[in-house]
């Protein structure tokens, strides 16, 4: 091994650092902590893991540094590649495409070229980071042809791949025109981790009806050149979150203060209904806000006993699905407040921006009713991070059946987020739900969140992958 291989690479679009650049051209290089980081670092550490991934910034190139244990190796691309390849294919044909086509996917020629261009990139700098037998742990939608094109540069690794958005139905996935060629891209890896069992059946079935390779249970039989044939193993592992710092962070006295104040800042309501989410199609935030309407017009919820708050964190703000989604929350946002509220009583709190861990943990504590109504979602953290921070074991968390989070979060009020009349049923019973049922629900939700971490999910994923 020499000194600037690892035996464990993580690629992923993203490279968990910021890059900030002064006036003098002076760069900083610091962690940006996420869910996955978190959970990868003590690994990586041990195993002096390195990252390989675009440093969210166009054509920003960097020797590999060192950060925290980890050796951050980026991947530079140019603005074309990004609009091509992130805003293009990635985000403008297969998010669509594998999030039940909420939005149309749009299939374009070129975006197809620059996709298949940058995975070549990122395969390319994660072959050359990773040392004889080792590990290459490739992440979402961005690389699904980094897996084949990684075995083919280095056919001694290990390579496993995580798909943290759901994978379509077979009647859906069949519109890609270029579906065999990131059926073959995934098949590249010897194990190939999603979110749900629903996820991994939909992945076998395209295998089986596009590539007519043979499945049997979760494996999956593909022939290479040389006459073998290797043994591709299809599961699911759903992702967690740090659950252990949420819940710690929750019972921070400052946190505690902070939760009470937003009661206080909020004027004290009966009842505060949240929701937090990237700006995003997926999130069915149009329906929730369409239930809260209904239910305010119809006064079988009154404003100032009830008040929502609603988190939008900005996301893809060049895309212009992104766009007009942006504009129409906006719009119904003006007419809730517009019809429902008074000077000193809005009927809703709207904040396009991100908020820090303290200010989210806080906010989750000053919530009676978390809202999650995604219409399609692979796991959604923000569920699991609502009973996490819940360390008072009380609110109500309603949870979209469409959810990964949903297969396990069983004492959730389910919901199908289309049926505005059930979805305003469920708010009614979220808000009238006594403290004793509250209570029943979060322990369960808890003990599950608690006990089934990321750490737990990582260790998983790793351990069935040496296991190959
Ligand atoms: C989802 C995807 C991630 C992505 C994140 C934020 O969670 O699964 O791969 O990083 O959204 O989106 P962005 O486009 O800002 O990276």
């Amino acid at each position: 091994m020499t000194a600037t291989q690892s035996d464990l690479v993580v690629v992923s679009n993203r490279l968990p650092i910021d890059v900030t650049v002064d006036d003098d051209g002076g760069r900083t290089y610091r962690h940006s902590p996420g869910g996955l980081v978190t959970a990868l670092e003590p690994v990586l550490k041990q195993r002096a893991g390195a990252w390989v991934g675009w440093p969210g910034a166009p054509d920003l190139g960097f020797d590999p540094i060192r950060l925290d244990g980890v050796l951050s190796i980026p991947v530079s691309l140019t603005s074309e590649e990004i609009a091509d390849y992130y805003e293009g294919f990635s985000n403008s044909t297969l998010w669509p495409l594998y999030h039940d086509v909420i939005t149309p996917p749009e299939y374009h020629r070129e975006w197809h070229e620059a996709y298949r261009a940058v995975n070549a990139k990122f395969a390319e700098v994660a072959a050359g980071a990773v040392a004889e037998g080792g590990t290459v742990w490739v992440h979402d939608y961005q690389l699904q042809l980094a897996p084949s094109m990684i075995k083919q540069l280095r056919p001694d690794a290990r390579v496993g791949f995580f798909n943290h958005i759901p994978f379509p139905p077979e009647a859906l996935f069949a519109q890609l025109p270029w579906r065999r060629e990131i059926l073959t891209g995934l098949l590249g890896a010897d194990l190939i981790g999603f979110q749900r069992a629903q996820d991994a059946g939909n992945f076998r079935s395209c295998v089986r009806r596009l590539t007519g390779l043979t499945t049997r249970g979760h494996h999956i039989f593909v022939p290479e050149s040389d006459g073998s044939v290797r043994d591709v193993l299809s599961a699911a592992f759903p992702i967690s979150i740090d659950s252990a710092a949420v819940d710690a962070r929750a019972h921070l006295p400052r946190v505690q203060a902070r939760a009470r104040e937003i009661r206080s800042e909020l004027g004290n309501p009966d009842r505060v209904l949240f929701g937090v989410d990237r700006l995003d199609y997926t999130k069915g935030i149009a329906h929730r806000l369409k239930a809260y309407e209904e239910l305010l017009r119809e006064g079988r919820l009154t404003v100032p006993g009830v008040v929502m708050v609603q988190v939008a964190s900005p996301s893809r703000g060049n895309v212009s699905a992104y766009q007009t989604l942006r504009d129409d929350v906006e719009t119904t946002v003006g007419r809730i407040a517009g019809d429902f509220g008074s000077l000193g009583s809005p009927a809703i709190h709207y904040l396009h921006q991100n908020q820090d861990a303290d200010e989210m943990a806080a906010l989750y504590l000053a919530a009676d009713v978390m809202l999650v109504t995604a219409l399609r979602d692979g796991m959604n953290l923000v569920a699991k991070e609502y009973v996490a921070a819940r360390v008072d074991g009380r609110g109500a968390l309603v949870l979209s059946e469409f959810t990964g989070a949903a297969d396990e979060l069983r004492q959730a009020l389910l919901v199908n987020p289309h049926d505005i009349d059930g979805l305003k049923g469920s708010i009614l019973r979220a808000v009238a739900m006594s403290p004793k049922e509250q209570r029943r629900r979060m322990q369960a939700l808890r003990r599950r969140v608690l006990e089934h971490d990321v750490g737990a999910w990582a260790e998983s994923f790793l351990g069935a992958l040496a296991g190959r």
